[in-house]
């Protein structure tokens, strides 16, 4: 992937003060439930499904005033020293003959070679210039899981990618959310696997940890992509670190458009049994002390350790191993007669 050094050089060119380097690591699937703690806190099989990653303290509540970071004893994230959650809908592929699947998904690889996941999302933390980090109790919402316009996307900044080889080496491609992107979810024979980019506010109101809706506190800069963000207008001066979440979805198994739906009905669908338009991300911080704002002052870059600012990495066989047991039990993997949504699944 060359945009991460195109990236770089970008901002080195406009701000020879701003930081060249970004945190890019692998986060392993913690669980794949029908739980929100920042929508629906306190609720066991909310509306659709998510795929959970990072420290082990996720449950269903998640009290704002609990520290993750000083509740879990492990994470599925690459530095040791990130407890916060990142969560995300999953994809699934509707066959013509009514079942559904889970895609499986799989790391995304670079320059620095490939990033080792078990299910799963890659995460970016993108300063430009001085970042402030995000506070204990910070958590925010990036899209709308009930939207089906893709006009209301801006697709500069949540997006869906076909790549049209699994291998690394085929993939010739410009920073996310640029050229083809769409906000749309590709359904094209030609694609082997869809890279979804979620890109998070940057901009911070200075006060609150989170808003009634999750959203207003926070608010998208004057860049798109993962440029870090742009200049932050006056409602919301604070410059935050910009969060940026990766997946790759191996839709090989389901590029045969012979057993794609013939009723007219996508064939791939995020789990909301919605397209593109409704993609969205949850974030809820979760990183030991100052380590997150020590990491953007100190420049620390890609998955490395970085002792500057005390961040250590741990092996993808342990962080592989951080795992946690359904809250919402039920099947969600293999061929399933339909997907697991619940009655209010259109409304949240
Ligand atoms: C969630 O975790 C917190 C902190 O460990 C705990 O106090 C709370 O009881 C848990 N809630 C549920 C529903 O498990
Ligand atoms: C649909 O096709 C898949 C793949 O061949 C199969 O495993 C599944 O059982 C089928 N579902 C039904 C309802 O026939
Ligand atoms: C994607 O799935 C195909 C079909 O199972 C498999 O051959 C391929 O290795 C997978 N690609 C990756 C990168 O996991
Ligand atoms: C693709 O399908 C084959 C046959 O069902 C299965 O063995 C394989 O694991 C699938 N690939 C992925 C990446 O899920």
């Amino acid at each position: 992937m060359q945009w991460a050094t195109l990236v770089a050089a970008a901002l080195f060119a406009k701000d020879v003060a701003a930081q060249g380097s970004m945190l890019r690591f692998a986060c392993s699937q913690l669980v794949v439930e029908r739980t929100d703690p920042l929508v629906n806190p306190g609720m066991k099989y909310t509306p659709h499904l998510h795929q959970i990653v990072g420290g082990n303290s996720f449950n269903v509540t998640m009290d704002p005033n609990n520290d993750p970071s000083a509740l879990s004893t492990c994470t599925s994230c690459t530095f040791t020293q990130d407890k916060s959650n990142y969560w995300t809908a999953v994809m699934f592929f509707h066959h013509k003959n009514g079942s559904y699947i889970r895609v499986p998904q799989v790391g995304n690889g670079g320059p620095e070679g490939k990033l080792i996941n078990n299910g799963g999302l890659d995460v970016y933390y993108i300063p430009s210039g001085k970042v402030t980090a995000f506070k204990k109790g910070f958590r925010m919402l990036a899209g709308s899981a009930t939207n089906t316009d893709a006009s209301k996307v801006n697709k500069g900044n949540i997006c869906n990618r076909c790549w049209t080889s699994t291998s690394e080496a085929n993939f010739v491609g410009a920073q996310p959310c640029s050229g083809s992107d769409t906000v749309d979810i590709p359904a094209d024979p030609k694609c082997k696997m869809i890279r979804q980019t979620i890109i998070f506010p940057s901009c911070w109101n200075g006060k609150d940890l989170d808003s009634p809706d999750h959203q207003s506190h926070v608010a998208y800069g004057s860049g798109v992509g993962a440029g870090g963000g742009g200049s932050c207008p006056t409602t919301h001066p604070v410059k935050l670190p910009q969060i940026m979440y990766e997946l790759m979805w191996n839709i090989t198994n389901f590029s045969d458009k012979s057993i794609w739906p013939t009723d007219g009905s996508k064939p791939f669908v995020y789990s909301m049994n919605l397209g593109g338009p409704a993609a969205h991300g949850d974030y809820v911080f979760g990183w030991e002390g100052d380590s997150l704002q020590k990491a953007m002052d100190n420049g620390c870059a890609e998955n490395r350790a970085c002792p500057k600012a005390g961040l250590t990495v741990q092996t993808p066989a342990v962080y592989n191993a951080c795992t946690k047991k359904q809250q919402a039990p039920e099947a969600v993997d293999g061929w399933l007669s339909a997907m697991p949504v619940g009655d209010a699944a259109m409304k949240a």
